[in-house]
């Protein structure tokens, strides 16, 4: 077994911000095996708020989170544009498989092809699959994100030499995060995309976006990709407080669509890994570890799921959660969300370390 091998041979102790009891063994396991074995040389990151390291900074979008309280746990208690009060499950992915600590944003010029040798996020906050999505704030659409990602090939090839950097694509795991805002920030909100589909036929609509992406990546010459799923969106703090007339418990209608939408992205990662030859993509489901998470927080250490850190914790996030706000919590880790709409550094880093274990360990064989 891999596993008892690499444990034998290196008997290094990694701390990580993560549970007390097993769960806190078994991460730090997975570092172990993924700190000896570099089959992944990078991790290239497409998506929305959930992956963005802060390419939203340096685009004209309210869309934004580079300002305290954000990031206040991070790394020197820098506001990165994280949409975070730390790390996002991105980073914690990249430290899993043995690379750097952060998956920095393309955009920001602090960084270069240096870094981005082992890891880039073209991710934009507020984005989807949808044009119409990324339109509603002015983000980077993902047909974008894959220009820029062009740009990237090319500087790699010039960084590492042409073979080099396709082996290193060829092996780089690429990673999609997205389409919450789809149907969050744009379906049920804007005006538009309801009057042309049925949720349904929109989840359709979004799903054949993924595919062709999906099939440019893979043109591109990447061959080991993730494609995310969506978080049970009904349970965030947001669509809770908004919730009224149920209990604010969570908005069942919406946890109805991300199961269906994720039973249509788990069917196409079936076809597409038959359709084309040499892939490996697998389906990265975040639904039922956050869905557990949500409803027995106690089991994992938190003591508010319903509420959020961040201000008054019911409707903030980006610039109404900010250094301003009264009533943010003293201690993040407490909670499982940081603001309205997204997870604490800690739950990230429990569902970062679920994902690498359940689903990305194929890719260290
Ligand atoms: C990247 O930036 C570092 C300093 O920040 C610099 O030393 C290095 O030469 C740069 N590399 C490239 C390939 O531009
Ligand atoms: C989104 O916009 C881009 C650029 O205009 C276009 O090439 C692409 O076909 C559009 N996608 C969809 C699904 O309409
Ligand atoms: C690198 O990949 C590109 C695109 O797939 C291909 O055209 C080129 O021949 C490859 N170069 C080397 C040196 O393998
Ligand atoms: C997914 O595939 C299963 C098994 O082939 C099938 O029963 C199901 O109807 C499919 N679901 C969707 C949403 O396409």
């Amino acid at each position: 077994m891999l596993h008892s091998k690499v444990i034998m041979k290196k008997h290094r102790k990694i701390t990580l911000p993560c549970l007390p009891h097993t769960f806190c063994i078994l991460l730090q396991l997975l570092f172990l095996v993924a700190k000896s074995s570099a089959k992944i040389p990078a991790i290239i990151v497409f998506g929305d708020s959930s992956v963005d390291a802060g390419n939203n900074n340096f685009i004209p979008t309210i869309a934004r989170s580079n300002f305290e309280p954000y990031g206040r746990d991070f790394d020197g208690g820098k506001a990165t544009g994280r949409f975070c009060n730390g790390k996002i499950p991105t980073d914690f992915i990249s430290e899993a498989f043995g690379l750097k600590k952060y998956v920095p944003a393309y955009l920001d010029p602090k960084y270069n092809i240096s870094d981005f040798a082992f890891g880039v996020s073209f991710a934009s906050a507020a984005t989807g699959y949808d044009n119409a999505t990324s339109d509603v704030l002015s983000v980077i659409p993902l047909w974008r994100q894959l220009e820029y990602y062009r740009g990237y090939q090319k500087k790699l090839s010039t960084y590492l030499g042409e073979t080099k950097a396709n082996e290193t694509i060829a092996e780089a795991l690429h990673l999609m995060s997205l389409g919450t805002n789809d149907f969050l920030e744009n379906y049920y909100t804007i005006p538009g995309r309801a009057d042309r589909f049925t949720p349904q036929q929109y989840e359709t609509f979004l799903a054949s976006i993924a595919e062709n992406f999906i099939k440019s990546l893979y043109g591109l010459g990447a061959r080991k990709i993730s494609l995310g799923g969506l978080p049970p969106m009904g349970c965030l703090p947001l669509e809770r407080t908004t919730n009224v007339m149920g209990g604010n418990d969570c908005v069942a209608r919406y946890n109805t669509i991300s199961l269906e939408f994720n039973e249509k992205l788990k069917n196409l990662t079936t076809r597409l890994n038959q359709e084309l030859p040499g892939i490996k993509l697998v389906f990265s489901n975040p639904y039922y570890i956050m869905l557990h998470i949500v409803k027995n927080p106690g089991l994992y250490g938190f003591e508010s799921a319903s509420v959020a850190c961040c201000a008054t914790g019911m409707f903030e996030m980006g610039y109404a959660c900010s250094r301003g706000s009264m009533f943010s919590c003293s201690d993040a880790s407490k909670y499982v969300f940081w603001d309205s709409f997204h997870p604490t550094e800690r739950t990230n880093s429990i569902v970062a370390s679920y994902v690498v274990e359940h689903v990305f360990t194929q890719f260290l064989k």
